[in-house]
Parts: C-alpha cells; sequence; structure tokens
C-alpha cells in the first residue's frame, strides 16, 4: 500500500493534477491520511508482536523475571590468597612492602649476602643467567640490602622492618616438591638489641595466624652465609599435632622458615653501623605454607593451568 506502486502512494500524487490552489488543502489531508494509515499499521504489527512473544512464551518454561546466569568472576590463586594474608598481618605489625627487581645483579644476589664467587652455597641456587652477566634472583634475600642501602643513602638509619613478597627462579628439575619458578616472603628487621627471642616470637605469630592454629616451634642450626648464627625453624605438623604421620614423615616437625641473625658483613654492605645495630631475617617458600595450609601435596599445580585446581579456592568478592 505504500510501496512506489501502493494506493496511498499514488492518492498523495494525485495532488498534481488538481489546480494549483486546491492543492495546499489536498496535501494537507491526504498527508494526515497517510499518518492516520502509517499509524493504524504500527498499531497492528505491534499487537502481533506481542501475540507472537505470548504464544512463544506459554509454548516454553522460560521465565523472563529470573536473574540471568552469573558470569564467573574467577578466583584468587591460593599463593596470592596467602601472600595478602601475610602482608596484611606484617604491615598491621609495623612492617613495610619493599619490592625488587626479579632480573638481578650477581653483586645483590651472591656477593653483598656474603657468597662470593667460589662459595659452594652458590651451587644449591644455581639459575638462569643473562647475557649481559645479570641472572634472575634466586631468593627474595637481594632486597635486603638493596633497602638497607637505599634507607643509608637517604641518610636513614634503623630501625627497619620490612617485608619482600617476590617470585624467584632456580634451574631445578622439576618434581612434586621442586619448581623452576616460585615465590618467598622475605622479612628483615634491624634495630638496636633485636635478638632470638625477637624472631621466634614473630614467626610464632605469623605461623599461628597462616595456619590458623595454635602452633610450637622449635630452631635448628642451618647454614646461611648472610645470617649467624642460622636456623632451620620448624613447626609442630598441623596434620597431626605432632603425633607423627606420613607429611612430616613421622617426626612430628616440619621445615617451614629458614631464618637467623643477620650477619655483620650483610648490615655493613647495607651501609649500617654493625657495631650498634642487630637484625633478623626469615625467607619463608610461599608454596610450602600454602601447601600445608590447603593440603597440597604437589607444588607442580601452582603454575599448571589446570582450572579444576584453580577453581577450589573461593571467588573473588562482589
Ligand atoms: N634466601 C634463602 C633461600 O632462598 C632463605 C633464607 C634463609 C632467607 C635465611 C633469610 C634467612 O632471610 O635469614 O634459600
Amino acid at each position: 500500500m505504500f510501496g512506489a506502486k501502493g494506493e496511498v502512494l499514488d492518492f498523495v500524487r494525485s495532488v498534481t493534477s488538481l489546480p494549483k490552489e486546491d492543492r495546499p488543502a489536498f496535501g494537507k489531508h491526504a498527508n494526515a491520511i497517510k499518518q492516520e494509515v502509517e499509524q493504524a499499521l504500527a498499531t497492528r504489527r505491534e499487537a502481533f508482536a506481542q501475540a507472537e512473544l505470548q504464544r512463544e512464551l506459554a509454548a516454553t518454561d522460560f521465565d523472563p523475571t529470573e536473574p540471568g546466569p552469573r558470569p564467573a568472576r574467577g578466583a584468587l590463586h591460593p599463593i596470592t590468597i596467602v601472600q595478602n594474608e601475610l602482608v596484611d598481618l606484617f604491615t598491621s605489625m609495623g612492617f613495610v612492602w619493599e619490592d625488587g627487581p626479579e632480573i638481578e645483579s650477581e653483586y645483590y644476589n651472591f656477593d653483598a649476602l656474603n657468597i662470593p664467587g667460589d662459595h659452594p652455597a652458590r651451587e644449591s641456587q644455581d639459575t638462569f643467567w643473562l647475557s649481559d652477566g645479570n641472572l634472575l634472583r634466586t631468593h627474595t634475600s637481594p632486597v635486603q640490602v638493596r633497602t638497607m642501602q637505599r634507607l643509608a643513602k637517604n641518610g636513614f638509619q634503623p630501625p627497619l622492618k620490612v617485608i619482600v613478597p617476590g617470585r624467584c627462579f632456580r634451574c631445578e628439575t622439576v618434581d612434586k616438591s621442586h619448581e623452576h619458578t616460585f615465590y618467598q616472603m622475605e622479612g628483615l628487621v634491624v634495630d638496636r638489641d633485636v635478638s632470638v627471642a625477637n624472631l621466634i616470637h614473630t614467626m610464632k605469630t605469623c605461623l599461628r595466624v597462616i595456619l590458623e592454629r595454635d602452633v610450637q616451634v622449635r630452631l635448628r642450626p642451618g647454614f646461611f652465609p648472610f645470617v649467624e648464627p642460622g636456623f632451620e625453624l620448624d613447626v609442630n605438623c598441623p596434620f597431626c599435632s605432632g603425633k607423627g604421620c606420613s607429611v612430616c614423615k613421622q617426626s612430628g616437625w616440619i621445615e617451614i622458615l629458614p631464618c637467623g641473625m643477620v650477619h655483620p658483613n650483610v648490615l655493613r654492605q647495607g651501609g649500617i653501623d654493625a657495631e650498634q645495630y642487630t637484625g633478623f631475617a626469615f625467607g619463608m617458600g610461599l608454596q610450602r605454607v600454602v601447601m600445608l595450609r590447603y593440603g597440597i601435596d604437589d607444588i607442580r599445580q601452582f603454575m599448571g593451568g589446570d582450572l579444576r585446581f584453580a577453581s577450589q579456592f573461593p571467588e573473588v568478592p562482589r
């Protein structure tokens, strides 16, 4: 009806056959008719579409008033969850979060930490070397000296309390308990009269919060060139409460935290007067803590990208 050959259009066009003086009145009239017909058609179409929709709806059990499916939001990685908790805990105790580069110099990764080129400790921290002589850091400890130097350069002296969460690398053969890429959290406290008692107290507080239970700890001697004395701190096994099980290899204890009193050479490298100040440091393997917390038995899960693993952790809150 509205097409090039439609009746309505023919009618509107017929205006040309009228005498000039009649044309305006006719045009007005014709346009009003055209609009009226268009309006009527639109109403009919709308009603038809509604009826069609109702028919379709009646034929299915689709309920348009129900909320749609929620898109999955994803979960935080378990290492991130535990790292966030640790950062919260330590910052509440007055520690400051420090960062350092993952591509590190040989000096900060080794020499400044009392590990000269011919030291056997270098062998246990074999890593990936870059063609420019730098390397992928094997631990977060280099940030100890970086932080002390920066503060000393700016004229600051201790007290100093920092934590350094971060990614580290080693040239490891990957298996159930070894990864070439892993996460640590370093801690460093320097002040006057800092003692092993301060170290034990801080570590106990940290483990109690992270493992969500009361813990007992014990210290065994451990060798790390950048601390003296150095310790391996063990926690009583959270799986058997110290009675002995397969996780703790029947010993009742789990080795969890290497730590110690900062070696005077390291303080000196950091520009701090080792006669006046002492400090403690620790290097927590984050994966290990996460594995204990969630009962994960294979370190390869963390970077395996398997959604069945990743989706077991709480969804990111909305
Ligand atoms: N950096 C050491 C490692 O990765 C761990 C460590 C041991 C860190 C003793 C420390 C410490 O701060 O005091 O093997």
